[in-house]
């Protein structure tokens, strides 16, 4: 093959041409991984190697990137496996064939240390163009891969698949995978680990709006072994999606895995003459020693790169929704808010109730959803009297609100039926007696906006909006796209979703917005998008919780999980609830006029506490130790970026005869610095020490790391904080 010309980037944002050779590769490195493609003599584009840049580990991925079809001969009598491809389209003429040729490439650096490499390819006989975008944060170690195809044929084509992120590996060593539930009767809680085997595994989940009852868009496969918090090589692949993903890999005949990770279109979306259409994002990172170093690299991208404000510090929040339901009013909101101040919240959120008027009033969950003008019964200064409190309290205030649904039990219903999602001649299928909204319309996109814009716009001192969805689209036909059309209900949906956020983020950039979606619904990279946090699950029994968090801190950072204490479950004190909590973004989700005094006072020291270490959790270095599926001591710490503090935190969720002895493992301290060992959040009147009486008052990190800290847990469901500082 002779010498092509491409385009390198050498300066940042240029792109200076470069000779290209056959035997060449196209690289695109970060600090301590590399990925290499190279393009063969009939100018097909082969992923060659994803790895350690050092060399020390090379994954087993490689191999074609866009398998040929018409099957192009690999071994001179095309006799191999037929592959799926990252791509389906249909042409015009009802042609399915895709003959991918790679074109040119650049790479550009957008920043410093963000470096965006760009593959062209075409198709050859249409033209069809390809582009495939690599993105590499180099300090953090992660890149974001997705596709983007350009319909140059004149005609509209369909796009039935349009994968982020697609590749083969040898299996030949076996290759695991861990996956996680989304929140489905308390399914989350767990990891679900196996081992991929012949034949095709396909991740899906089919709800369009959100994932509520299938996998969050987030795997992590083991090459080798399972994967393992710091051992073994892992990959960690999350989708910046929040609707119905696919995650697809299938084990052929010759011991080939192909993967596949993309958005489950329930239709062929069109791609009109001279459009383009992109996948959503894979964000990935790989690891040779276990999933501990992935996950933290995954959380630094997500705070330095991906989310907005990804360094502010979450507040203490309560929330009035387990404690109260829909029975709101100013008045008890106003009593919740003093009572929460003097526990040391900084944020109140008023739920779920507070809307729709007449026999429309939300006082059930049969009606209202549409309506946003507060009841005048139950807040007949709206929120004056409220925000007034709040001003004198120096309490934050937040509220609740579900825009992309509706009730047929509405105002909104009866002046707006052409805004419903349904199905032509069918009856509508409900979902907690809601529907979804036909957000792919621009006019109920406005309508979204402005009825959250006019509450944040007349009220600016609220500072939260909890984002609820409730119902999946279960009538799926938009009645504002054309019929022909209808294949683009999802990604239309989800562009105006994400048209909304993204205007009410940019309008008042001070609020902080949770992704809720009924819990663990909406737990991804694509809600967080516009999203600071996001709420785990309605179940807050904090056993199933401690599971739950953990496993979605594979992926997601500890300043994003929301994590409530409340009064779900039996058995457990208040320390413990504190404890599981104070792993994320700790808050409270109670009736202060319903909590014992003994309740309170516990929640008040842990809050205080947590104020204290706050920062080493949200903003700094986390270390899983045994996660509470295997384990009945998990336990887990944090270090701040500069090493000078650490917290641990250890549960004993098996049952203690007398009692049980632990080392609670301690990880990321400086091995030369002297550590004061101190046990935190110790309710007044709880006089059982759980750091053992011989404990080093202070030693260095090495040996802390090599002991741990000495704990002693005398019944089921104790637990322990301890906070590690540096004297010098
Ligand atoms: C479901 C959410 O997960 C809950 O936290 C609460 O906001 C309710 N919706 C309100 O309807």
């Amino acid at each position: 093959m002779g010498k092509r010309w491409v385009y390198c980037a050498v300066i940042v944002g240029m792109a200076l041409p470069v000779a290209w050779g056959a035997n060449e590769r196209i690289k695109l490195e970060t600090a301590n991984l590399r990925v290499e493609y190279a393009v063969t003599k009939a100018n097909v584009l082969e992923l060659k190697a994803v790895g350690l840049r050092d060399g020390s580990w090379t994954s087993p991925l490689g191999g074609r990137l866009f398998p040929f079809e018409p099957a192009a001969e690999p071994a001179g009598n095309n006799n191999g496996p037929r592959y799926a491809g990252p791509i389906e389209w249909r042409l015009p003429n009802g042609d399915r064939a895709i003959e991918m040729v790679y074109q040119s490439h650049a790479v550009k650096e957008e920043r410093p240390g963000v470096r965006h490499l760009v593959i062209q390819l075409r198709d050859k006989v249409y033209p069809l163009e390809v582009e495939l975008h690599l993105r590499a944060y180099a300090e953090v170690d992660v890149f974001e891969q997705w596709q983007v195809v350009k319909n140059g044929l004149g005609q509209p084509i369909r796009l039935p698949r349009l994968d982020a992120m697609y590749w083969h590996a040898d299996a030949k060593t076996p290759i695991f995978l861990e996956w996680y539930a989304s929140d489905q009767k308390d399914t989350a809680g767990y990891p679900i680990r196996e081992q991929l085997g012949r034949g095709t595994r396909l991740l899906e989940s089919r709800d369009g709006n959100r994932h509520k009852h299938g996998p969050v868009p987030a795997v992590v496969l083991g090459f080798g072994q399972q994967p393992h918090e710091t051992e073994g090589p892992c990959m960690i692949a999350a989708l910046d999606w929040t609707g119905s993903s696919r995650f697809g890999f299938e084990i052929n005949s010759t011991q080939i895995l192909e993967t596949g990770i993309g958005v489950n279109q329930p239709g062929q979306p069109v791609v009109e003459a001279g459009q383009s259409a992109a996948s959503p994002v894979c964000v990935f990172t790989l690891s040779g020693k276990g999933k501990g170093p992935a996950s933290r690299r995954l959380h630094d991208w997500a705070r330095n790169h991906f989310l907005a404000n990804g360094k502010r510090l979450r507040l203490v929040d309560n929330n009035s929704w387990e404690g109260c339901g829909l029975k709101v009013s100013e008045d008890a909101i106003i009593q919740m808010m003093k009572d929460s101040a003097e526990l040391g919240i900084e944020l109140y959120v008023l739920d779920d109730g507070w809307f729709g008027n007449g026999k429309e009033a939300r006082v059930n969950t049969r009606s209202g959803l549409g309506d946003w003008q507060f009841n005048s019964q139950r807040f007949p200064h709206e929120l004056d009297a409220v925000m007034k409190a709040a001003d004198q309290l120096g309490i934050e205030f937040g509220i609740w609100f579900e825009p992309e649904m509706i009730n047929e039990n509405s105002q909104l219903f009866k002046q707006h039926p052409e805004w419903v999602m349904r199905h032509p001649n069918r009856a509508f299928s409900k979902q907690r007696t809601q529907m979804a909204l036909d957000v792919a319309n621009p006019a109920v996109q406005k309508f979204m906006f402005d009825a959250v814009d006019r509450v944040l716009t007349k009220y600016p001192r609220i500072r939260f909006v909890k984002w609820d969805a409730n119902s999946n689209i279960n009538n799926g036909y938009s009645p504002y796209l054309a019929p022909e059309r209808q294949g683009d209900l999802l990604n239309a949906y989800m562009d105006g979703y994400l048209k909304v956020m993204r205007a009410l983020t940019e309008k008042h950039p001070n609020v902080d917005f949770q992704a809720c979606a009924a819990g663990g619904g909406r737990a991804d990279l694509g809600a967080l998008r516009y999203s600071h946090t996001f709420w785990p699950s309605d179940d807050t029994d904090p056993l199933y919780w401690l599971g739950a968090q953990w496993n979605f801190s594979n992926f997601l950072p500890a300043n994003t999980i929301t994590s409530h204490v409340t009064h779900k479950g039996k058995g457990f004190e208040p320390k413990f609830r504190v404890d599981v909590s104070m792993m994320a973004q700790l808050g409270m989700e109670v009736d202060t006029r319903k909590c014992t005094p003994d309740y309170l006072d516990a929640c008040r020291v842990g809050i205080a506490t947590y104020k204290q270490v706050r920062d080493i959790v949200q903003l700094g270095d986390q270390y899983r130790h045994a996660h509470p599926f295997d384990s009945a001591t998990p336990s887990m710490n944090y270090v701040s970026k500069d090493q000078t503090r650490g917290l641990v935190l250890a549960y004993q969720t098996g049952s203690v005869a007398k009692t049980a002895e632990f080392s609670a493992p301690v990880s990321g301290l400086d091995p030369e610095r002297m550590y004061r060992c101190t046990e935190v959040n110790l309710p007044e009147g709880d006089k059982r020490p759980r750091v053992a009486a011989g404990c080093k008052p202070s030693q260095s990190g090495k040996a802390w790391m090599e002991d741990g800290i000495p704990l002693q847990f005398t019944r089921q469901f104790d637990s322990a904080a301890v906070l590690l500082e540096a004297v010098r």
